[in-house]
């Protein structure tokens, strides 16, 4: 088993450097915590930035002796990369896009640049250490085109990689100029995890309308293996919040605190300075509430921190300014000499005094704009162990997905929001018991450890996966043992698949005509003797035969409705009717109709409605309603309706490859049976093969085939050197 290597923008250890002294914080964060039992184990390593930018040779020396001491290396940053790539693009630019606040997003060629020599930069410290075997685990928005530059050095090593902030619509996400570059460098990972379903969902839908990378149940098919797409809401560290809570050190600073605050009701509000967490919004409601119930003068506070963030970032700036502003004008205008409506302290506290705030608070304000997750809202339930407390969470943070016993509310909404506050305040204790019971108990169960442990169990379960895929790799011991084979037999029986397996798949005729590479192929296949080339193919009759006609092969198209063998004429495989394709085709021409793109193909027996030229999600969205609609009126006549790539077939039942395929088998005995396919349809064929066949499917989803190869290209070349030719591009 191999080490597992943590790479993350930060480090869990923050430096910085006072009167000439490097100072070393750990950070107590919850991706520290839940990382912790994995990084600081033998060989393991967490890789990343420890937070200053350091110039002398001695001083990185030092560093990086202090650091592996505890499991880390660090990764230098000069100052112009913590401007350009840190501040420039990772928040001036990702950041506000990612939160739907395109509107402060910054596009500059420069800062993307430096964006991608930090990404390598990276690479470049994980390849001192990584090996194949290992396990690399990437972190967040920062080093979202680490996966792929990872896989093109170690392509077979496993890559996770979880994205801690949202990520934005498509119709967001595509304003961005470098989203192709972004997406493929995600999708370098085996398995991209998000917090929500909702980010899994914008993200497979931008890469399948931007890159064409469409998934079947959030699995994306790369060239030789495939990627995962999967939600998984991270957890805090339930029992270091409930311990802390309960501790002597938080009791005594409660009582300090409370002291300190007066009597009267406390709404805490707990944020790192940042547009995304609607601060300012919330104070603007705290406002209206005051004015709207002048009852609660005097009686309810609110406790706001924020806690320093990004200030050399010009939009963190503006706001702080705001928010200073705002907190001036509130306690200006409402405050008394005995009472402070909003207590604001601009700094981070130690944990047993978050503890403290917790217990203290009647009801969290937790009302970001957007927000990935949101974990002081979980933090704020794990405090509560009297379970008294109101949670009041905007619907825009990941967490609410989870707290439906919260009071959800819109932050845009200023009049719903200051309902809240009248209703939290107002909620007597056995309902604030009740609903923090549920929520205590969904937070304990589905904490930090559970979380690491859910993702690594999925890596390691994809990984697994890919290597079966990837022992089915036609590779040269296997091509050998074909070969010999090949060779010694004394008659042999070949099916072919046309589309996808001999050519590119490709609705333009021109594109899919056979050119003089794969005619020089069949050719050689056919000159010898001994063989029999079936071509079999979902194509109707006449084009395969203008095609390919004048070689000596057979042929079965239309999925196995027409039969030919060499010079005879075409058979039937069984008397078909096609009188239901009058009832059949006004219905897939209404389709038409209602769907620009979307075209008609009639062949002898059966209809092909395409919809590959529809715009992405249109075409899906009416591939749903015509089949069903199909599956109802065909089910008393004797048709099957097929999903295929990106068509909607409909045929006679009981007609497929593998039954024809089976008449071959029947009628010409071979001491060596090979079949080459790329789709569903040609599962029929593997299926009905012996169990001494050849199998090879194109491509790298799961199939009944013995042998993978990835495209068409790689199937030209396994037949020339199989007959010996020289002449096919490499
Ligand atoms: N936090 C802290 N010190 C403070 C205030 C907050 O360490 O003085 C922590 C808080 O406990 C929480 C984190 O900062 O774990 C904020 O995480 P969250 O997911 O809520 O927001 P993010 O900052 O990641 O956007
Ligand atoms: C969010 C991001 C993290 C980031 C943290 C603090 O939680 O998801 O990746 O590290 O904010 O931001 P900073 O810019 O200080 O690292």
């Amino acid at each position: 088993m191999g080490k597992t290597i943590i790479v993350s923008n930060r480090l869990p250890v923050n430096i910085t450097k006072k009167e000439g002294q490097l100072l070393y914080k750990s950070s107590a964060g919850g991706l520290a915590t839940g990382l912790g039992s994995i990084y600081k184990e033998g060989d393991n390593v967490w890789i990343g930035w420890p937070g200053l930018s350091i110039k002398k040779e001695k001083e990185k020396q030092t560093v990086t002796a202090e650091l592996k001491k505890e499991n880390m290396q660090p990764v230098f940053l000069s100052k112009a990369e913590i401007r350009d790539f840190y501040e420039g693009f990772s928040n001036g630019t990702l950041w506000p896009n990612f939160h739907y606040f395109n509107q402060y997003a910054i596009y500059e060629q420069d800062l993307w640049e430096s964006y991608k020599t930090v990404n390598y930069k990276f690479c470049l410290e994980i390849l001192k250490v990584a090996e194949e075997g290992d396990t690399i685990w990437v972190h967040d928005y920062q080093l979202l085109l680490l996966p792929e530059m990872l896989r093109e050095k170690l392509p077979n090593i496993s890559i996770g990689f979880f994205q801690h902030i949202p990520f934005p619509s498509y119709e967001v996400f595509r304003l961005l100029p470098w989203r192709k570059e972004i997406l493929f460098g995600m999708l370098g990972a085996d398995l991209v995890g998000f917090h929500t379903y909702d980010d899994m969902r914008h993200f497979l839908s931008s890469a399948s309308r931007l890159i064409g990378k469409s998934n079947s149940q959030g699995q994306i098919p790369m060239d030789n293996r495939y990627v995962v797409v999967d939600s998984f809401p991270m957890g805090i560290d339930y029992d270091k919040y409930a311990e802390s809570a309960a501790s002597e050190e938080a009791l005594e600073r409660e009582t300090k605190y409370r002291t300190g605050l007066g009597d009267h009701k406390i709404i805490i509000c707990i944020d790192r300075l940042d547009y995304s967490k609607g601060i300012p919004q919330r104070l603007e409601a705290f406002e209206l509430f005051l004015q709207k119930y002048p009852e609660y003068k005097e009686n309810v506070s609110i406790l706001m921190i924020v806690v320093p963030s990004r200030d050399q970032v010009e939009k963190y700036k503006e706001l702080k300014e705001e928010i200073d502003e705002l907190v001036g004008r509130i306690n200006g205008r409402f405050g008394r000499i005995t009472w402070t409506p909003i207590y604001y302290f601009y700094r981070s506290f130690p944990l047993k005094a978050l503890s403290a705030f917790y217990k203290i608070a009647d009801v969290a304000l937790v009302t970001p704009m957007r927000d990935g997750m949101n974990l002081v809202c979980k933090e704020y339930i794990a405090s509560k162990i009297d379970k008294k407390g109101v949670l009041i969470l905007s619907e825009m943070a990941g967490a609410s997905k989870e707290l439906s016993d919260a009071i959800l509310i819109n932050p845009n909404d200023i009049n719903e929001v200051v309902s809240a506050i009248h209703q939290a305040l107002n909620m007597p204790e056995e309902e604030q018991i009740r609903h923090m019971t549920i929520m205590q108990q969904s937070i304990k169960k589905y904490n930090i450890h559970h979380w690491v442990n859910l993702f690594m169990d999925r890596l390691n379960e994809i990984k697994g996966k890919q290597k079966s895929l990837a022992t089915k790799k036609l590779d040269k011991e296997s091509f050998q043992m074909i070969k010999n084979r090949y060779d010694k037999a004394q008659k042999r029986l070949i099916y072919l698949d046309y589309d996808g397996t001999l050519t590119p798949f490709s609705d333009e005729p021109q594109k899919a005509a056979p050119g003089d590479e794969l005619l020089e192929i069949l050719q050689q296949l056919t000159a010898d003797p001994l063989n029999r080339i079936v071509i079999i193919s979902g194509r109707d009759r006449h084009t395969l035969e203008n095609w390919l006609g004048h070689l000596d092969v057979d042929f079965i198209c239309e999925h196995g409705v027409w039969l030919k063998e060499k010079t005879n004429s075409w058979n039937m495989i069984e008397k078909l009717t096609d009188h239901w394709k009058q009832e059949i085709l006004p219905i897939l021409e209404l389709y038409v109709s209602r769907t620009p793109g979307s075209l008609i193909e009639t062949k002898d027996y059966s209809l092909v409605w395409h919809y590959r030229k529809v715009e992405t999600g249109l075409g899906e969205l009416r591939t749903r309603e015509l089949s069903s609609h199909l599956k109802y009126i065909s089910a008393n006549m004797n048709l099957q309706v097929l999903e295929g790539d990106m068509v909607v077939e409909i045929k006679n039942s009981g007609v497929n490859k593998g039954r024809a395929a089976t008449a071959w088998l029947e009628k010409f005995p071979a001491d060596f049976v090979m079949a080459l396919g790329d789709d569903w349809t040609d599962e029929d064929t593997f299926k009905a093969m012996p169990d001494n066949a050849i199998t090879v499917k194109v491509g790298s989803s799961s199939s009944a085939a013995r042998f993978n190869v990835v495209s068409y290209k790689e199937v030209r070349k396994f037949l020339s050197q199989i007959v010996e030719l020289n002449t096919v591009s490499q």
